[in-house]
């Protein structure tokens, strides 16, 4: 099997977490290393978040950085009131014992890619887009080893969550997001058009729980916890699971439809901060840039999400 190498910035966040044990239970990626950054709540807990769930898939040899701490140039919008104080908030969790590695997340990410061949690394995205840019910006040469960017942010016709606008993952760090969107690089967005279409309803959630594992019963108790929220605001039948969805997507991108189109992110109106504005309907001229998706398979979504995980003790 073609093994698909990857690199997953995140910012945990429970979403982020199912994202990760399904990163790692799947034979079909190689997941390089793991970078955390400022968003859900702040790098301190990210980037111990991110350890956590290494440690809980098995993987503690996995290697994690700690990367930017706040937006290139605004003071950071975390997300505590959805994923608690802890960004893990639900189950009981002990400290992680694997370590953190020393190199910042944004060297790490400039050094691999420097080191590795033309278009052979696939950056995964599920957070604030600060590390990405960063790294971006200081080193425009390792677009050469970029194969795409598949991230989870962004909305058209679902507007936004964090404003009336714009999605969380944008908003809080939206020139990060412009120079990303305006790199040049094979870009796929899973924005909240489809991620609000996977909703964790009971019999989904079920299936997690059944499991009789502790991956299981932690991924359950994390979405028991993080839907609260969303079901209270959005009056769904669950909570979307946002991140997970780039990892499906790697590994059976025909759950997925959607749109080769124009997207732009707002910097400049406070009003509409962070919004992706999103020429779905062909309207300018303006070129494509961003594979833009808008609907899933949520059945077979979340099928994938419990095979997999129920491979993890
Ligand atoms: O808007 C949803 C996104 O913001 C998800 O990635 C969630 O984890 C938060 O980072
Ligand atoms: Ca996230």
């Amino acid at each position: 099997m073609a093994t698909r190498n990857i690199i997953i910035d995140t910012d945990p966040g429970q979403d982020d977490a199912v994202a990760i044990l399904l990163a790692l239970a799947s034979p079909e990626l190689n997941v390089l290393g793991i970078t955390a950054v400022a968003g859900n709540v702040p790098l301190s807990l990210t980037q111990k978040n991110a350890r956590i769930v290494c440690e809980l898939a098995g993987f503690p040899e996995t290697k994690v950085f700690a990367g930017c701490e706040a937006p290139m140039s605004r003071t950071l919008v975390t997300a505590e009131h959805v994923h608690g104080k802890t960004g893990l908030d639900g189950p009981q969790l002990d400290a992680p014992t694997m370590p953190l590695q020393d190199q910042h997340a944004v060297d790490w990410i400039i050094e691999t890619c420097r080191a590795a061949p033309a278009q052979s690394i696939t950056l995964c995205p599920l957070g604030p887009l600060t590390n990405i840019a960063t790294a971006l910006t200081r080193a425009p040469d390792i677009k050469d080893a970029i194969q795409e960017i598949v991230l989870m942010g962004g909305a058209y016709f679902e507007v936004g969550n964090i404003t009336p606008a714009a999605e969380f993952n944008i908003y809080v760090d939206p020139e990060a997001a412009k120079i990303v969107f305006e790199a040049g690089v094979s870009l796929t967005a899973m924005p909240l058009d489809v991620t609000h279409k996977a909703l964790t309803t009971q019999s989904r959630v079920d299936a997690f729980r059944n499991m009789g594992t502790k991956v299981g019963d932690m991924t359950a108790a994390w979405t028991d916890f993080f839907e609260r929220f969303d079901k209270e605001k959005y009056g769904s039948a669950g909570a979307p699971l946002h991140d997970p969805t780039v990892i499906a997507y790697l590994i059976k991108p025909d759950l997925f439809t959607g749109r080769h189109i124009n997207v732009e992110i707002e910097t400049q109106s406070e009003l509409t901060l962070g919004m992706t504005v999103a020429d779905w309907w062909g309207v300018t001229d303006r070129t494509p840039n961003c594979m833009f998706m808008g609907d899933l398979d949520a059945d077979g979504f979340f099928a994938l999400l419990a095979e997999r995980l129920a491979t993890l003790g």
